[in-house]
């Protein structure tokens, strides 16, 4: 494969995150040629010649052959990313509301220009859950994904428990490079939703709408309650949930009480873990950080490295005998 010139747009948390381990790397056939920024008063710690502040700077640069998006703005990251698609460049992202949300138009339009759009890191960071959902768990029949897929969330929960108050510990998780720019996405389970979208588009082959899933944060979750827990051996944590019932899939993430034999109870602070059950196989733990600089970049990281070998994502589901549909009946007990 030919070598890749990346365009990088955003230089926040993971863009210089991405940089430092692209340079650390010295394995891998990529290099930055060019950083596309928003924020002209910011110093940066990089050379003045290499960033600027026009898109059309990485777009309309015919060397450039993979953009890598790294922007908060899901809106502007939609315009950068259907772009640069359409200009057969590849496109690496970790834009978790962008994918979720326009997730089949952004498949095709790869497909369309011959282009690879792959997307790790958008889904728990460091955690390798994508790609071994299309490549390990094809010929199995999987029937659960389960996990906490927010670490601001999860955080929360923890500095809670250990006395801490809501605010100090939504401070730290901002200061920590962990929180979304709008934490409320975080608190009131949107991320984690994001996450679960695209996940069951991987897993089951459906495509869900985030309108369609819902979604109960922590935001409400009082210190009294994690306490009440704790008397009872339990702890609170925001699970996010899909779990095949015949031919329909249940869908939400909410707040849950779980037992110490449950897989997320170890999970605290700055961790997410993913669950995946099968068939066959039944149910393995991914663990591992779902948020940060260089956790994330590590995933963009690994995408790059895999479009050297002309990797892309085939959305082979797993062997569901029917196709499915998203229930929003919350009786069922799961
Ligand atoms: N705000 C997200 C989290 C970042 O807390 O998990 C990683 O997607």
């Amino acid at each position: 494969s030919t070598k890749l010139n990346i365009g990088l747009f955003g230089f926040g948390c993971v863009g210089s995150g991405l940089y430092k381990v692209l340079h650390e790397t010295q394995q891998i056939k990529a290099n930055i040629e060019r950083i596309v920024v928003k924020d002209r008063s910011k110093k940066r710690s990089i050379a003045p010649e290499l960033y600027g502040f026009d898109k059309a700077e990485i777009l309309e640069n015919p060397n450039i052959n993979l953009v890598v998006e790294l922007i908060d703005d899901a809106e502007a990251a939609y315009e950068i990313v259907t772009e640069a698609l359409r200009r057969q460049k590849h496109v690496v992202s970790a834009n978790k509301k962008l994918i979720a949300e326009h997730l089949d138009e952004l498949i095709d339009l790869a497909k369309d220009n011959g282009v690879s759009f792959l997307y790790e890191a958008a889904v728990c960071a460091s955690i390798p859950v994508i790609r071994n959902i299309e490549e390990y768990y094809t010929s199995d029949v999987l029937s659960r994904l389960e996990g906490i897929f927010n670490e601001t969330s999860n955080y929360i929960l923890t500095q809670t428990d250990a006395g801490k108050s809501y605010d100090e510990a939504l401070q730290e998780a901002s200061d920590l490079g962990y929180a979304e720019s709008d934490p409320t996405l975080d608190v009131d389970a949107f991320d984690a939703k994001f996450k679960l979208c695209i996940l069951v588009k991987h897993a089951f082959g459906l495509t869900v709408e985030p309108k369609d899933v819902f979604n109960y944060g922590i935001r409400h979750i009082k210190q009294r309650d994690v306490r009440y827990a704790k008397e009872k051996g339990l702890k609170v944590k925001l699970l996010a949930k899909a779990v095949k019932l015949n031919d329909k899939l249940l869908a939400y993430v909410a707040p849950h009480f779980i037992p110490a034999d449950h897989n997320c109870y170890a999970i605290d602070n700055a961790l997410n873990g993913v669950t995946v059950e099968g068939l066959f196989s039944d149910e393995q733990l991914f663990k591992g950080q779902g948020a940060g600089s260089l956790p994330t970049a590590s995933a963009v990281l690994s995408d790059i490295s895999a479009l050297l070998y002309d990797y892309q994502y085939e959305y082979k589901k797993s062997n569901v005998l029917t196709d499915l549909s998203l229930t929003q009946d919350f009786k069922v007990k799961v």
